[in-house]
C-alpha cells in the first residue's frame, strides 16, 4: 500500500536548542492532532539527530532522517557522515539527490546511485529527489531530465530494493521561491514518474511507490496539491520550521 508522507527538510537551519524545541512541539502536536495513517518525517541537521531520536522513540507515526550521507562505509573522509552512523542514532530516513546538493555540491547521478546503495544497505529509507530547473521546464525538456534522474540514480536497484525508496518531485524553480507548481503541473509530472517506474518495475510496484511534492508547499496550497491522484504527500522546506504550519500540512491527510 502506498503511504502518505509529510516530510520536513530543515536544511541548514536551527541551532541545537531551537531544533530540539521545535521537534518536541511537533511530536506533541502529532500525538494530539494526527489521526490518519500518514507518516510524519523530520530531516534535521546531523547535530539534532540523536536527541530528537529519543523524543520520537515510541511515537510510531513520527520518523527522523538525515539530509545527506557519504557513500563509503567509513574511513578518512573528514567532515562526512556515513549511513551506519546515521542509523546508529535511531534515524531511519535520508534525503538524497536534493537539488541543493546536486547544484552546490556537484552531486552527480552516478554518485547518488552509490549513496542510495549505502542507505539501503543500512536500512535507511532514501527520500530521493528529482526535478527540473527553470530553464529545463521552459525548454520543454523536463520529462527527459526527470527520466534520466530516475534511470541513473535508481533503476540499477532490484525491484525489492526499489520498493524501499520514497520519491520526491521538487521542481527547482519552486524551491524557496514562493512559486509553487500548480496542482495540475505537479500531477502531470507525478503521473509521468509513476508511468516511468511502471515501465521499469511493473504496475504493482509503481502503484505502491510514494511520490511526494516539494517546492513552496504551505498550509494554503497543500490540500489542493495532495488531492491530486498521484501526489502522496510533501517534502516541506520553509514551512517545516514552524510547527503550526507543518502540522496543518500533515493534517491534510486526516480527512
Ligand atoms: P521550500 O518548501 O522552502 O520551497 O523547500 C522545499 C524543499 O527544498 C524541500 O526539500
Amino acid at each position: 500500500m502506498r503511504k502518505n508522507i509529510v516530510a520536513g527538510n530543515w536544511k541548514m537551519n536551527l541551532d541545537y536548542e531551537q531544533g530540539v524545541s521545535l521537534f518536541s512541539e511537533i511530536v506533541n502536536m502529532v500525538k494530539d492532532e494526527v489521526v490518519g495513517s500518514q507518516e510524519v518525517v523530520v530531516c534535521s541537521p546531523a547535530i539534532h539527530l540523536s536527541s530528537i531520536a529519543k523524543l520520537s522513540s515510541g511515537v510510531n507515526n513520527v520518523h527522523i532522517g538525515a539530509q545527506n550521507i557519504h557513500e563509503a562505509e567509513s574511513g578518512a573522509y573528514t567532515g562526512e557522515i556515513s549511513a551506519s552512523q546515521v542509523k546508529s542514532v535511531g534515524a531511519n530516513h535520508v534525503i538524497l539527490g536534493h537539488s541543493e546538493r546536486r547544484a552546490f555540491f556537484k552531486e552527480t547521478d552516478a554518485l547518488l546511485a552509490e549513496k542510495v546503495n549505502a542507505a539501503l544497505k543500512h536500512q535507511l529509507t532514501p527520500i530521493f529527489c528529482i526535478g527540473e530547473t527553470k530553464e529545463e521546464r521552459e525548454s520543454g525538456r523536463f520529462f527527459d531530465v526527470i527520466k534520466t534522474q530516475l534511470e541513473a540514480g535508481l533503476f540499477h536497484l532490484s525491484a525489492t530494493d526499489f520498493e524501499r525508496v520514497v520519491l520526491a518531485y521538487e521542481p527547482v524553480w519552486a524551491i524557496g521561491t514562493g512559486l509553487t507548481a500548480s496542482p495540475e503541473q505537479a500531477q502531470e509530472v507525478h503521473a509521468f514518474i509513476r508511468k516511468t517506474v511502471a515501465e521499469q518495475y511493473g504496475e504493482a510496484i509503481a502503484e505502491d511507490t510514494s511520490i511526494l511534492y516539494g517546492g513552496s508547499c504551505n498550509p494554503s496550497n497543500a490540500q489542493n496539491l495532495f488531492s491530486q491522484k498521484d501526489i502522496d504527500g510533501g517534502l516541506i522546506g520553509g514551512a517545516s520550521l514552524k510547527s503550526r504550519d507543518f502540522l496543518d500540512i500533515a493534517k491534510v491527510f486526516n480527512a
